[in-house]
């Protein structure tokens, strides 16, 4: 069901307003790639360097957000489409809130991926792409989760019974297999300031 007759309140206290009081921009960095690829690591890692810098952040991560906003949500194709659905809704708004948002879901599914890169807008959207084979993942199973899932315990788990869909053309390729926590920052962060998210 719709909502029916609301009307859109223009802000006086605008986005602009916002970074400029920052002295940043507002971004969406969206980290994707299998569990145990280190996204979330990553996000925080680079959350703590911003963080000291001055900057306004804040991560949105998939085992948390499932613990409460979308606890309602199974891990079917329908379930994690919704979960991305609700996470770009979020993320538009601490956009406007003027923060780096960053975003540490699988998004297993290209088509999700599109549709918040849609909705947030390719100027303001960052897709990071965790690349750490299944393997290598596997071997780290840091929840015990791929135990699990490899015993028929867990159903639907990405890289074993349900897909991951590689990145075709994201903004970042960060090789979490072969390289250090520290590169790994530093790599995002000069890409930040290259392009003038950060100064
Ligand atoms: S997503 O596919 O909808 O983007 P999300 O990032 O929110 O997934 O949650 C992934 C986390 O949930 C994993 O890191 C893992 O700890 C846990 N999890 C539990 N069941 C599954 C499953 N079937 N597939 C993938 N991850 C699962």
């Amino acid at each position: 069901m719709k909502s029916t007759n609301i009307i859109y309140h223009q802000a006086t206290v605008t986005r602009q307003r916002r970074n400029k009081l920052n002295n940043h921009r507002s971004i969406v960095l969206w980290f994707t790639g299998l569990s145990g690829s280190g996204k979330s690591t990553l996000a925080h890692s680079l959350e703590e360097r911003l963080f000291q810098r001055g900057c306004s952040t804040f991560v949105l991560d998939g085992d948390n957000v499932r613990h409460g906003l979308n606890s309602n949500l199974d891990f079917s194709e329908v379930g994690r489409t919704e979960n991305i659905r609700r996470i770009s809704e979020v993320s538009k708004l601490m956009l406007e809130s003027g923060l780096i948002v960053m975003t540490a879901f699988i998004s297993p599914f290209s088509k999700d991926r599109n549709e918040a890169r849609k909705l947030i807008t390719s100027d303001d959207f960052v897709e990071i792409y965790c690349k750490a084979s299944l393997q290598k993942c596997e071997s780290r199973d840091v929840k015990g989760l791929y135990k699990r899932a490899r015993a028929g315990e867990i159903k639907n788990y990405t890289g074993i019974d349900s897909p991951y869909e590689i990145p075709q053309n994201p903004e970042l390729i960060i090789d979490t297999e072969n390289q250090g926590l520290e590169d790994s920052v530093s790599t995002i962060l000069e890409f930040l300031e290259l392009n003038g998210i950060i100064k």
